[in-house]
Protein backbone atom coordinates (compact mmCIF):
# COMPACT_ATOMS: atom_id res chain seq x y z
CA UNK A 1 0.00 0.00 0.00
CA UNK A 2 2.89 2.30 -0.42
CA UNK A 3 4.23 4.06 -3.20
CA UNK A 4 6.57 6.87 -4.02
CA UNK A 5 6.32 9.31 -7.54
CA UNK A 6 8.37 12.49 -8.89
CA UNK A 7 6.80 14.88 -10.93
CA UNK A 8 8.35 18.67 -11.69
CA UNK A 9 7.07 21.74 -12.12
CA UNK A 10 5.82 23.39 -15.18
CA UNK A 11 6.03 27.14 -16.46
CA UNK A 12 2.95 28.22 -19.01
CA UNK A 13 4.30 29.81 -22.04
CA UNK A 14 0.29 30.02 -22.74
CA UNK A 15 -1.40 30.57 -19.48
CA UNK A 16 -3.95 29.08 -17.59
CA UNK A 17 -5.97 32.26 -16.28
CA UNK A 18 -9.71 31.50 -15.07
CA UNK A 19 -11.40 28.96 -14.07
CA UNK A 20 -15.17 28.44 -15.41
CA UNK A 21 -15.46 25.76 -12.88
CA UNK A 22 -13.90 26.59 -9.67
CA UNK A 23 -14.90 22.81 -7.78
CA UNK A 24 -13.46 20.51 -10.54
CA UNK A 25 -10.59 22.98 -11.69
CA UNK A 26 -12.19 23.66 -15.40
CA UNK A 27 -10.14 26.74 -17.09
CA UNK A 28 -11.69 29.34 -19.31
CA UNK A 29 -8.92 28.57 -22.14
CA UNK A 30 -6.44 26.26 -23.20
CA UNK A 31 -2.82 26.40 -21.72
CA UNK A 32 0.43 25.13 -23.11
CA UNK A 33 3.54 24.58 -20.83
CA UNK A 34 7.14 23.39 -20.47
CA UNK A 35 8.01 20.79 -17.78
CA UNK A 36 11.16 22.20 -16.20
CA UNK A 37 14.06 19.29 -15.22
CA UNK A 38 15.51 21.55 -12.26
CA UNK A 39 12.56 22.09 -9.72
CA UNK A 40 10.89 18.48 -8.61
CA UNK A 41 8.62 17.39 -5.82
CA UNK A 42 9.17 13.41 -4.80
CA UNK A 43 6.39 12.23 -2.76
CA UNK A 44 5.93 8.86 -0.84
CA UNK A 45 2.76 7.53 -0.31
CA UNK A 46 1.35 4.79 2.56
CA UNK A 47 -2.19 3.65 3.08
CA UNK A 48 -2.75 2.12 6.42
CA UNK A 49 -5.50 0.89 8.50
CA UNK A 50 -3.25 1.81 11.35
CA UNK A 51 -4.12 5.51 10.62
CA UNK A 52 -7.37 7.66 11.82
CA UNK A 53 -6.37 10.40 10.09
CA UNK A 54 -3.78 11.74 7.03
CA UNK A 55 -0.68 12.86 8.13
CA UNK A 56 1.53 15.07 5.64
CA UNK A 57 5.15 15.66 5.83
CA UNK A 58 6.75 18.07 3.63
CA UNK A 59 10.85 18.17 3.66
CA UNK A 60 10.94 16.34 6.51
CA UNK A 61 8.66 18.79 8.85
CA UNK A 62 5.12 17.74 9.93
CA UNK A 63 2.28 20.34 8.44
CA UNK A 64 -0.44 21.74 10.59
CA UNK A 65 -3.89 21.63 10.42
CA UNK A 66 -4.49 24.01 7.19
CA UNK A 67 -1.94 22.01 4.61
CA UNK A 68 -3.21 18.25 5.90
CA UNK A 69 -6.86 19.55 5.27
CA UNK A 70 -6.06 20.34 1.98
CA UNK A 71 -3.93 17.33 0.79
CA UNK A 72 -6.96 15.50 3.06
CA UNK A 73 -9.87 16.73 0.57
CA UNK A 74 -7.80 15.93 -2.53
CA UNK A 75 -6.88 12.42 -0.94
CA UNK A 76 -10.68 12.35 0.04
CA UNK A 77 -11.21 12.18 -4.40
CA UNK A 78 -9.10 9.38 -4.81
CA UNK A 79 -10.61 7.56 -1.81
CA UNK A 80 -13.94 8.16 -3.57
CA UNK A 81 -12.45 6.78 -6.83
CA UNK A 82 -10.79 3.58 -5.68
CA UNK A 83 -13.24 2.64 -2.96
CA UNK A 84 -10.46 2.91 0.04
CA UNK A 85 -11.70 4.43 3.44
CA UNK A 86 -7.86 4.27 4.61
CA UNK A 87 -5.57 7.15 5.78
CA UNK A 88 -2.11 7.36 4.53
CA UNK A 89 0.79 9.08 5.36
CA UNK A 90 2.17 11.51 2.74
CA UNK A 91 5.80 12.18 2.74
CA UNK A 92 6.94 14.85 0.17
CA UNK A 93 10.09 16.68 -0.78
CA UNK A 94 10.42 19.62 -3.14
CA UNK A 95 13.63 20.02 -4.55
CA UNK A 96 13.07 23.43 -5.36
CA UNK A 97 15.82 25.67 -4.35
CA UNK A 98 14.90 26.70 -0.79
CA UNK A 99 13.60 30.06 -0.52
CA UNK A 100 13.35 30.75 -3.99
CA UNK A 101 9.71 31.76 -4.58
CA UNK A 102 9.45 28.80 -7.04
CA UNK A 103 7.74 25.91 -5.16
CA UNK A 104 4.82 25.31 -7.36
CA UNK A 105 1.90 23.39 -6.33
CA UNK A 106 2.11 21.85 -9.56
CA UNK A 107 4.38 19.34 -9.01
CA UNK A 108 3.27 18.51 -5.32
CA UNK A 109 -0.30 18.00 -6.65
CA UNK A 110 1.17 15.82 -9.57
CA UNK A 111 3.41 13.62 -7.56
CA UNK A 112 0.75 13.19 -5.06
CA UNK A 113 -2.00 11.85 -7.22
CA UNK A 114 0.80 9.39 -8.78
CA UNK A 115 1.87 8.16 -5.82
CA UNK A 116 -1.75 8.18 -4.08
CA UNK A 117 -3.09 5.96 -6.84
CA UNK A 118 -0.53 3.90 -7.20
CA UNK A 119 -0.45 3.02 -3.58
CA UNK A 120 -3.91 1.88 -4.00
CA UNK A 121 -3.01 0.05 -6.87
CA UNK A 122 -5.63 2.06 -8.98
CA UNK A 123 -5.70 0.84 -13.07
CA UNK A 124 -5.72 4.43 -14.82
CA UNK A 125 -3.96 5.74 -17.49
CA UNK A 126 -2.11 9.32 -18.20
CA UNK A 127 -5.39 11.31 -18.98
CA UNK A 128 -7.38 10.47 -15.93
CA UNK A 129 -4.10 10.73 -14.03
CA UNK A 130 -3.79 14.34 -15.22
CA UNK A 131 -7.85 14.89 -14.69
CA UNK A 132 -6.89 13.83 -10.99
CA UNK A 133 -4.22 15.98 -10.40
CA UNK A 134 -6.00 18.60 -12.23
CA UNK A 135 -8.24 18.77 -9.47
CA UNK A 136 -5.45 19.66 -6.73
CA UNK A 137 -4.34 22.87 -8.58
CA UNK A 138 -5.06 23.22 -12.08
CA UNK A 139 -1.73 23.31 -13.47
CA UNK A 140 -0.74 19.78 -11.90
CA UNK A 141 -2.12 18.35 -14.56
CA UNK A 142 0.32 19.93 -17.31
CA UNK A 143 3.10 18.20 -15.37
CA UNK A 144 1.97 14.81 -15.54
CA UNK A 145 3.59 14.71 -18.65
CA UNK A 146 7.26 15.61 -19.73
CA UNK A 147 8.20 18.39 -22.34
CA UNK A 148 5.64 20.81 -24.13
CA UNK A 149 2.40 20.13 -23.05
CA UNK A 150 -1.48 21.44 -23.59
CA UNK A 151 -4.20 21.73 -21.29
CA UNK A 152 -6.74 21.01 -23.27
CA UNK A 153 -9.65 22.82 -21.67
CA UNK A 154 -12.49 20.45 -22.20
CA UNK A 155 -16.14 20.92 -22.88
CA UNK A 156 -18.00 18.43 -20.63
CA UNK A 157 -19.25 19.55 -17.69
CA UNK A 158 -17.98 16.66 -15.19
CA UNK A 159 -14.24 17.57 -16.45
CA UNK A 160 -13.62 14.38 -18.17
CA UNK A 161 -11.98 15.78 -21.38
CA UNK A 162 -9.82 18.58 -19.70
CA UNK A 163 -6.43 17.10 -19.19
CA UNK A 164 -2.83 17.53 -20.34
CA UNK A 165 -1.50 16.33 -23.71
CA UNK A 166 2.37 16.06 -24.76
CA UNK A 167 2.88 18.07 -27.68
CA UNK A 168 6.95 17.21 -27.67
CA UNK A 169 8.84 15.25 -25.73
CA UNK A 170 11.35 16.87 -23.52
CA UNK A 171 14.09 15.13 -26.14
CA UNK A 172 12.71 16.78 -29.16
CA UNK A 173 13.71 20.29 -28.82
CA UNK A 174 16.37 21.48 -25.92
CA UNK A 175 15.56 25.28 -24.75
CA UNK A 176 17.13 26.75 -21.68
CA UNK A 177 14.59 28.37 -19.21
CA UNK A 178 16.48 30.40 -16.43
CA UNK A 179 14.68 31.06 -13.42
CA UNK A 180 15.39 34.54 -12.51
CA UNK A 181 15.07 35.44 -8.64
CA UNK A 182 14.83 38.38 -7.63
CA UNK A 183 12.42 38.14 -4.72
CA UNK A 184 12.28 35.27 -2.38
CA UNK A 185 8.92 36.15 -0.33
CA UNK A 186 5.80 34.64 -0.24
CA UNK A 187 3.45 36.35 -3.03
CA UNK A 188 0.37 38.31 -1.45
CA UNK A 189 -2.22 37.73 -4.18
CA UNK A 190 -2.25 33.98 -4.55
CA UNK A 191 -2.97 32.62 -8.14
CA UNK A 192 -6.48 31.30 -7.44
CA UNK A 193 -7.67 34.50 -5.74
CA UNK A 194 -6.11 36.18 -8.46
CA UNK A 195 -7.48 34.52 -11.50
CA UNK A 196 -11.12 34.54 -10.02
CA UNK A 197 -11.01 38.36 -8.58
CA UNK A 198 -10.10 39.19 -12.76
CA UNK A 199 -12.56 36.97 -13.90
CA UNK A 200 -15.18 37.94 -11.62
CA UNK A 201 -14.13 41.73 -11.53
CA UNK A 202 -11.56 42.92 -14.58
CA UNK A 203 -13.09 44.21 -17.99
CA UNK A 204 -10.04 43.51 -19.71
CA UNK A 205 -10.48 39.84 -18.87
CA UNK A 206 -12.43 39.80 -22.03
CA UNK A 207 -9.70 40.65 -24.48
CA UNK A 208 -7.90 37.84 -22.70
CA UNK A 209 -10.25 35.39 -23.58
CA UNK A 210 -10.96 36.72 -27.18
CA UNK A 211 -6.65 36.36 -28.18
CA UNK A 212 -5.52 33.42 -26.01
CA UNK A 213 -6.81 30.84 -28.36
CA UNK A 214 -4.99 32.32 -31.33
CA UNK A 215 -1.80 32.81 -28.99
CA UNK A 216 -2.39 29.48 -28.46
CA UNK A 217 -2.85 28.18 -31.96
CA UNK A 218 0.90 30.47 -32.81
CA UNK A 219 2.89 28.70 -29.95
CA UNK A 220 2.00 25.44 -30.50
CA UNK A 221 2.87 25.41 -34.37
CA UNK A 222 5.97 27.80 -33.26
CA UNK A 223 6.97 24.45 -31.55
CA UNK A 224 6.22 22.15 -34.04
CA UNK A 225 8.00 23.87 -36.53
CA UNK A 226 11.20 24.78 -33.55
CA UNK A 227 10.54 28.58 -34.74
CA UNK A 228 12.21 29.99 -31.49
CA UNK A 229 11.30 34.03 -32.33
CA UNK A 230 8.12 33.28 -33.27
CA UNK A 231 7.45 31.30 -30.00
CA UNK A 232 9.44 33.85 -27.78
CA UNK A 233 7.27 36.56 -29.11
CA UNK A 234 4.01 35.01 -28.60
CA UNK A 235 4.68 33.65 -25.28
CA UNK A 236 6.20 36.99 -23.77
CA UNK A 237 2.73 38.50 -25.06
CA UNK A 238 0.71 36.35 -23.50
CA UNK A 239 2.15 36.58 -20.27
CA UNK A 240 1.86 40.09 -20.47
CA UNK A 241 -1.90 40.04 -21.71
CA UNK A 242 -2.36 37.60 -18.44
CA UNK A 243 -1.30 40.74 -16.12
CA UNK A 244 -2.44 43.21 -17.60
CA UNK A 245 -5.59 41.68 -16.66
CA UNK A 246 -4.92 42.24 -13.06
CA UNK A 247 -4.73 45.87 -13.66
CA UNK A 248 -8.46 46.11 -14.45
CA UNK A 249 -9.63 44.05 -11.63
CA UNK A 250 -11.52 45.58 -8.38
CA UNK A 251 -9.53 45.83 -5.95
CA UNK A 252 -6.45 46.04 -8.60
CA UNK A 253 -3.76 44.14 -8.30
CA UNK A 254 -0.20 43.38 -9.82
CA UNK A 255 2.86 40.65 -9.41
CA UNK A 256 5.52 42.72 -10.52
CA UNK A 257 7.90 44.72 -8.12
CA UNK A 258 10.75 47.02 -9.38
CA UNK A 259 12.99 44.46 -9.90
CA UNK A 260 11.12 42.22 -12.43
CA UNK A 261 10.11 45.47 -14.46
CA UNK A 262 14.38 45.58 -14.28
CA UNK A 263 14.31 42.24 -15.84
CA UNK A 264 12.04 42.55 -18.17
CA UNK A 265 13.39 45.92 -19.36
CA UNK A 266 17.00 44.22 -19.19
CA UNK A 267 15.55 41.04 -21.68
CA UNK A 268 14.44 43.55 -24.07
CA UNK A 269 17.74 45.52 -24.08
CA UNK A 270 19.45 41.82 -24.97
CA UNK A 271 16.98 41.69 -27.99
CA UNK A 272 18.20 45.09 -29.02
CA UNK A 273 21.56 43.86 -29.20
CA UNK A 274 20.51 40.91 -30.94
CA UNK A 275 20.89 38.29 -28.31
CA UNK A 276 17.44 36.06 -28.93
CA UNK A 277 15.73 35.83 -25.22
CA UNK A 278 12.04 36.48 -23.80
CA UNK A 279 11.08 36.58 -20.24
CA UNK A 280 7.32 34.88 -18.81
CA UNK A 281 6.51 35.43 -15.26
CA UNK A 282 3.60 33.94 -13.56
CA UNK A 283 1.96 34.74 -10.58
CA UNK A 284 4.50 36.33 -8.76
CA UNK A 285 7.30 38.89 -8.92
CA UNK A 286 9.96 36.22 -10.37
CA UNK A 287 11.21 35.87 -14.11
CA UNK A 288 11.51 33.38 -16.79
CA UNK A 289 13.97 33.67 -19.43
CA UNK A 290 14.14 31.36 -22.11
CA UNK A 291 16.72 31.65 -24.74
CA UNK A 292 17.91 28.98 -27.21
CA UNK A 293 20.78 26.99 -25.14
CA UNK A 294 23.78 28.80 -27.08
CA UNK A 295 22.82 31.45 -25.80
CA UNK A 296 22.37 30.36 -22.56
CA UNK A 297 25.54 31.54 -20.50
CA UNK A 298 26.01 35.18 -22.33
CA UNK A 299 22.26 35.38 -21.37
CA UNK A 300 22.75 34.39 -17.32
CA UNK A 301 25.96 36.71 -17.77
CA UNK A 302 24.38 39.86 -18.96
CA UNK A 303 21.29 39.20 -16.56
CA UNK A 304 23.56 39.14 -13.50
CA UNK A 305 25.10 42.49 -13.59
CA UNK A 306 21.42 43.83 -12.63
CA UNK A 307 21.61 44.20 -8.50
CA UNK A 308 18.29 43.00 -7.99
CA UNK A 309 19.40 39.91 -9.18
CA UNK A 310 19.65 37.43 -6.44
CA UNK A 311 20.25 34.05 -8.25
CA UNK A 312 19.56 32.40 -11.18
CA UNK A 313 18.67 28.96 -11.51
CA UNK A 314 19.17 27.11 -15.36
CA UNK A 315 16.63 25.04 -16.41
CA UNK A 316 15.42 22.62 -19.26
CA UNK A 317 12.46 20.85 -20.82
CA UNK A 318 12.31 17.93 -17.97
CA UNK A 319 10.38 14.49 -17.70
CA UNK A 320 6.42 13.41 -16.72
CA UNK A 321 6.00 11.32 -14.19
CA UNK A 322 8.36 9.07 -12.92
CA UNK A 323 7.96 6.12 -10.15
CA UNK A 324 10.31 5.90 -7.52
CA UNK A 325 11.42 2.38 -5.17
CA UNK A 326 10.11 3.23 -1.92
CA UNK A 327 12.21 4.16 0.82
CA UNK A 328 12.08 3.79 5.00
CA UNK A 329 12.22 6.84 6.41
CA UNK A 330 12.59 7.12 9.86
CA UNK A 331 10.43 9.90 11.14
C1 LIG B 1 -0.28 32.14 -13.51
O1 LIG B 1 -2.60 26.11 -11.12
O2 LIG B 1 -1.67 27.57 -9.27
O3 LIG B 1 0.82 30.09 -13.04
O4 LIG B 1 -5.77 25.84 -10.23
O5 LIG B 1 -6.20 27.61 -8.55
O6 LIG B 1 -4.43 25.89 -8.11
P1 LIG B 1 -5.18 26.70 -9.16
O7 LIG B 1 -4.11 27.66 -9.84
P2 LIG B 1 -2.65 27.38 -10.38
O8 LIG B 1 -2.53 28.62 -11.41
C2 LIG B 1 -1.46 28.82 -12.23
C3 LIG B 1 -1.57 30.16 -12.85
C4 LIG B 1 -0.35 30.64 -13.60
C5 LIG B 1 -0.44 30.27 -15.07
C6 LIG B 1 -0.22 28.82 -15.45
O9 LIG B 1 0.54 28.10 -14.78
O10 LIG B 1 -0.77 28.42 -16.50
Amino acid sequence: MKATARAHTNIALIKYWGKRDEKLFLPMNNSLSITLDAFYTTTSVEFCTCLKKDIFLLNGNIMGEAETNKMTRFLDLIRKMSGSTLYGVVDSINTVPTAAGFASSASGFAALAAASTKALKMEINDDILSQIARQGSGSACRSIHGGYVEWEKGEQLDGSDSFGKQILTENEWDLSILSVLVEPNEKKVLSREGMKRTVDTSPFYTGWLETVDDDLTVAKQAIYDRDFETLGNVLERNALKMHATTLGANPPFMYWTSATVAVMQKVQELRDNGISAYYTIDAGPNVKVLCQPEDENSVREKLMTLSVVQEIYHCHPGPGITYLPNTNRKT
